[in-house]
């Protein structure tokens, strides 16, 4: 059986067929794989029905779990989370805002792997957006302007117990432990250069860069917000639409990412592991 990799048309993202998650994978698939991953960013598994065991060893198969703060993991894993929500949830939509998973860490996951289990038959895209690209089509004088900086990130607005998750946020499914750990920031570089491409691309974010190391505050809003509409153009998107048992693989350092809703009255529940970085 062939690995086949299609291309999705957009910024990135591309689906692959003929491998079997569900059997170890050999040494030349693991290298094909991750060649389309650096390449596309962002790949789909179409018909993987893959238990926890299985969606762990995929996931080793990429690196070393990842770390994962502020969600508890499913019972009896260490590093599998549900990302869910009921059918008469009225929470509001979790990760709704355009991010990069955990960007607020010393060094944020290399990959998320996220697995369908239930998907609703409506709604609950998730929308990419390529860095890469969203870099190449700043400006030079932008360019300039963004050398050196380092962007602050933070996750106290979603995690802390005063956040979006925290103790205010009654009913969720989602196991979320918010924690007042999530106050504290670090910075990286606005314009990062990947480690596996040597490709830049932007590495800020509107879920948790919070402002920029060094400028005032209201010089970083300004230039957050232009980086913010910048970097989600439509121009630099892939919208992923869902199915059951399909399997999902990013590279969290060079796209961002964000849900959409459209399927109130339905559950939704997903598997996700993350890679450690860099
Ligand atoms: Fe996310």
């Amino acid at each position: 059986m062939a690995i086949e990799v299609q291309p999705s048309g957009m910024a990135c993202g591309a689906t692959v067929r003929g491998v079997n998650l569900r059997a170890p994978l050999r040494t030349r698939d693991i290298e094909a794989l991750r060649a389309a991953w650096l390449d596309h960013l962002v790949l789909a598994f179409p018909d993987q029905d893959l238990d926890d065991d299985a969606l762990e060893r995929v996931t080793l198969a990429f690196g070393p779990f990842g770390e994962d703060p502020f969600i508890a993991p499913v019972p009896g894993r260490q590093h599998v989370l549900a990302i869910e929500r009921r059918a008469d949830e009225a929470t509001p939509l979790f990760a709704e805002v355009w991010h990069s998973d955990w960007s607020f860490l010393e060094v944020p996951p290399a990959a998320t792997l996220l697995h369908g289990r239930v998907i609703p038959p409506v709604g609950g895209d998730t929308l990419f957006a390529n860095q890469y690209a969203a870099y190449d089509a700043l400006d030079d004088t932008m360019k300039q302007r963004l050398q050196g900086l380092r962007g602050i990130h933070c996750a106290a607005r979603g995690y802390a117990k005063d956040g979006l998750y925290g103790e205010k946020d009654i009913g969720r499914s989602m196991a979320i432990r918010p924690s007042d750990d999530a106050k504290q920031s670090r910075t990286h570089p606005f314009v990062h250069t990947h480690p596996e491409t040597g490709r830049k691309c932007l590495f800020v974010n509107m879920g948790y860069t919070t402002g920029i190391e060094g400028l005032p505050a209201d010089e970083a809003h300004d230039l957050l917000l232009a980086i913010f509409r910048h970097q989600a153009e439509e121009r630099f998107q892939y919208r992923h639409h869902w199915s059951t048992n399909m399997l999902v693989i990013w590279d969290n350092r060079c796209v961002t990412h964000k849900a959409t809703g459209g399927y109130d009255g339905h559950a939704r529940l997903l598997h996700r592991t993350t890679v450690a970085g860099p």
